[in-house]
């Protein structure tokens, strides 16, 4: 089979939507180039309005990009060999609401060909694994966000597919729902599974993902795993806090500090290079003064969100010369 370590990959991928009676052009998705591998959780990540959703649909062979290609385990979008092993969480899926939780399920698995003893085991376990086996015989119309999210993905799980696709899957859900699909989509990776999600909640993805992709108005800007991207011309700056220092030691630590904030009798100051904190260290010691905390500012994907939005903002202002 072609391409079978990528289990999805994207060349030039792009979608122009044409809207109003003057058909503006809207460019949804720019030429993007991603691929996504086998067994990994990937995070597929951008602000509201950046292409995300367009993408997905792209993938599910919902919509026809208008240029590039897309292939899902090496067969072209929309195959119904790529159907077969994928299992799809639409952004705002639609619900029968006068269906219970166990007969949500059954009717997608007849979609999927699964009928009688089969199936009910499939529905059992399923509505087991997301935890909602106590609303098997609750109508639909009277669960909670968190539960129609669940649902939702055990229904994206009922074909038991190799490739999961979530678009936001953690959206409207309060930390412990967030958290419980975290632990969901970490069993699905355990158990073999592929899993691409959406998000723009970027602590879930820092959490979860082995790589994430980053993707604003359209165009990639980011991808690789995350503890290289958050590294990439990210300083990392130590915040310390010390007391007692004279103010000759504070004139001698100044120079070395990107900050400096006086609070009373302490001292914070923020330190962007391992060898002021080292300078910085030695005059504390010297001038018996006490350091009382000493604290590393990790950098976030939130770092890197906001620098690559930073960027887009200047050169869409930047004056055309
Ligand atoms: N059917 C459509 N017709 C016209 N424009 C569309 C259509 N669908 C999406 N768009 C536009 O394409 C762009 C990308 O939308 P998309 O829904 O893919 O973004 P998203 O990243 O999923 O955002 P969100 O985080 O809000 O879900 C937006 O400017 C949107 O208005
Ligand atoms: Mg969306």
């Amino acid at each position: 089979m072609p391409n079978s370590d990528f289990v999805i990959k994207t060349e030039q991928l792009s979608k122009i939507f044409k809207v109003g009676f003057w058909g503006r052009r809207v460019t949804a998705v720019d030429g993007l180039s991603l691929d996504v591998h086998r067994g990994e959780v990937f995070g597929f990540l951008g602000p509201n309005g950046a292409g995300k959703t367009t993408t997905i649909k792209m993938l599910m062979g919902l919509i026809y990009p208008t240029s590039g290609t897309a292939s899902i385990f090496g067969h072209p979008i929309g195959d119904p060999q790529a159907k077969a092993k994928l299992g799809f969480l639409p952004e705002s899926p639609y619900f029968y609401d006068y269906l219970t939780g166990s007969e949500f399920l059954r009717f997608y698995g007849h979609l999927f060909g699964l009928w009688g003893s089969t199936l009910e085991k499939r529905v059992d376990e399923l509505l087991d694994t997301v935890g909602m086996s106590h609303a098997r015989d609750l109508q639909l119309r009277k669960f909670s966000k968190g539960m129609l999210q669940r649902v939702g993905i055990a229904q994206a799980l009922i074909n038991d597919p190799e490739l999961v696709v979530l678009d936001e899957p953690m959206s409207g859900l309060d930390p412990i729902g967030r958290k419980e699909v975290r632990d969901l989509i970490l069993r699905l990776k355990e158990s073999g599974k592929t899993v691409m999600f959406s998000s723009h909640i970027l602590h879930d993805a820092e959490m979860l993902c082995d790589r994430v992709a980053m993707i604003m108005k359209g165009k990639l800007v980011a991808c690789g795993p995350v503890s290289e991207l958050i590294a990439q011309g990210t300083t990392h700056e130590v915040e310390m806090v010390i007391d007692r220092l004279l103010p000759e030691a504070l004139e001698r630590i100044r120079p070395l500090a990107g900050k400096v904030v006086l609070q009373g009798e302490r001292v914070m100051v923020v330190l962007t290079s391992q060898q002021a904190v080292d300078q910085a260290l030695c005059v504390i010691h010297a001038a018996k003064a006490k350091l009382v905390a000493l604290t590393p500012h990790k950098a976030s994907l939130e770092d890197l969100f906001i620098r690559e939005a930073n960027v887009i903002q200047s050169t869409k202002e930047a004056p055309v010369s």
